[in-house]
Parts: C-alpha cells; structure tokens; sequence
C-alpha cells in the first residue's frame, strides 16, 4: 500500500516513515527536501499519484500566531484537495491534546483549524491527539525559563515518548478510518510543576521551578485536565526516566548557563 509521510523528514514522520517501510508498505517521505510543499503544493501531485493514504506530520517552521495559521490553513487545504483527486480513502493528521480548550494560543488555534477543515472534507479521515512529546519537554523548560526560574502551573501533565506516538499513527493508517479522534498519551501522570521539578533535579540543571497557577503554556493559562485526555486514550509503554536513560540526544538542560 503507499502511504504518503507529510512531513516524513521530521521528528514523528521519519520514525512513521521507517516502520511503515518495516511492515511492508511503500511509505513516500514528502516535505520540502524532498520536493514536496504543501503551502505552495509543489510537486504535491505527483507524490499522491497512487497513494491510498496520507498521513500529515507536518509542522509549521514558524509558530507566530499569523504565519502558523497560514500554514496549517493553505496546507490542510491544499493537501486535501490534491488527495482528493488522487483517490485517497484514509487521511491521516496528527494533533494535540486541549487543542480545542486551549484557544488563547496561537498554535493550538491554527491546529483547531486545520482539524475542522478535515473533519469538513470529504475524505474517510482519523484524527490522533498526542500529548507532549518527551523530545519536546526541554524546550518547554527552556520556554518557561526567566533568569534561573523555570514557571510552571500544577496541572495534570502525561507527556509521551515520539517512538509510540509514531506506533500509534501508523497502527491507525493502515487500518479502516475512524472519522473521529482518538488520544494518545504517556503510560504516566504527574503534575506539570512536580515533572518539571523532579527531571530537573535529577539532571542537576540549576533552574528552579516555581509553582505558579497563573504561568502560562504557549500563551494560555491552563486548567487542571487541559493537558492530558479527558476519556479514553491509547498509553504508550516508554516512561520518561527510561527513555531519557537511552537517549542523550535531547538533554533537558540545553539552553542555561
Ligand atoms: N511537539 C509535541 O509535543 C506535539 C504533541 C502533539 C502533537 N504534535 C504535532 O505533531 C506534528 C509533528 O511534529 P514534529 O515535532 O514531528 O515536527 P518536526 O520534527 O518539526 O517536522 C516537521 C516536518 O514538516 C515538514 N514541513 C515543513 N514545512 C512544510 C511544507 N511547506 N510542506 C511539507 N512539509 C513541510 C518539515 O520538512 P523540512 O524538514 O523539509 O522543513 C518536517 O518534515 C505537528 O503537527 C505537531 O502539531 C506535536
């Protein structure tokens, strides 16, 4: 079956990329180093040519408010018309959880409209909600950082490894289309404050976290259940401690001095 990765050099999209590839399947990596654009919808046609799914992991190079809602609007649009006329009977898009509590930020308003475009489409379609990536929690430590002051609010916080993410979406491409969403989260809850305080420690990153209900994530403030799945979800099997012992790659002090 060929399955069409938007955004198959990323994070998420070369590990879906390589497991399709592991199961069999003709997994075409699209983005624009490999001549694929969906913003300008450059070369977008001939990559669709034959494909019987498509699964955009895609991510916007910019987050400011403006540029990252243009990006998720013309690209949705662009790649649900061009797989339109291909013939796809699956799309595929991978989002996050409390997008649609969390309407103050701008990213999550610009991934709230690229849902509502394919749930509007035409198209058989399965929506995933992931919670944060482990790959992803320095730079949310480094985004709350003030001096040696890292703020964060207790809320509930159940992020998850990029490696079971990339299982679960490929698990759901290859099978019928829900036309729904489904979450995936880590195998285990904590308090954001509590996380952040604990991995840093650990670590022996000087940063300090301070508890504040108020501190805001990617410019909303947040409510006790806005981070993790409020009903069913999938949990992947990586905890955070494991997963930080094999990977060195992405360590959580990065950016202080
Ligand atoms: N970070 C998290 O914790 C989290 C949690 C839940 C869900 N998500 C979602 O997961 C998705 C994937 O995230 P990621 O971290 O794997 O992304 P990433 O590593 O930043 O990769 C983004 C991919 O998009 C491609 N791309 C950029 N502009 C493009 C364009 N105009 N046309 C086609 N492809 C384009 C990039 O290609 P080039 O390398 O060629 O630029 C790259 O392959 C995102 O949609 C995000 O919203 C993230």
């Amino acid at each position: 079956m060929k399955v069409v990765v938007i955004g198959g050099t990323g994070l998420i999209g070369s590990k879906v990329v390589t497991t399709l590839g592991e199961h069999g399947h003709e997994a075409l990596a699209a983005a624009p180093n490999t001549g694929v654009n969906t913003l300008t919808g450059e070369g977008l046609a001939d990559a669709l040519a034959g494909a019987a799914v498509v699964i955009d992991v895609s991510n916007s190079p910019s987050w400011e408010d403006t540029a990252v809602m243009e990006f998720f609007e013309t690209s949705t649009r662009n790649l649900l018309a061009a797989a339109a006329t291909a013939g796809v009977s699956h799309y595929v898009a991978l989002s996050v959880v409390g997008t649609e509590r969390l309407p103050d930020s701008g990213y999550l308003r610009a991934k709230a409209a690229q849902e509502q475009l394919i749930e509007n489409s035409s198209l058989p379609f399965s929506l995933v909600h992931a919670t944060q990536f482990f790959e992803f929690i320095a730079g949310i430590a480094d985004g709350a950082t003030q001096g040696n002051t890292v703020r964060m609010a207790p809320v509930l916080f159940q992020p998850v490894a990029g490696d079971d993410v990339a299982q679960v979406v490929c698990r759901i491409a290859v099978a019928a289309p829900l036309n729904a969403l489904v979450d995936v989260a880590g195998p285990e809850r904590s308090r954001m404050d509590e996380f952040f305080r604990k991995i840093l420690a650990a670590q022996d990153d000087p940063r300090e976290v301070i508890t504040d209900q108020h501190a805001r994530y990617f410019g909303s403030e947040l409510s006790e259940r806005s981070l993790v799945p409020l009903g069913e979800a999938i949990l992947g099997e990586t905890r955070y401690a494991d997963w930080h012992g094999r990977s060195r790659a992405y360590p959580v002090a990065s950016s202080t001095t």
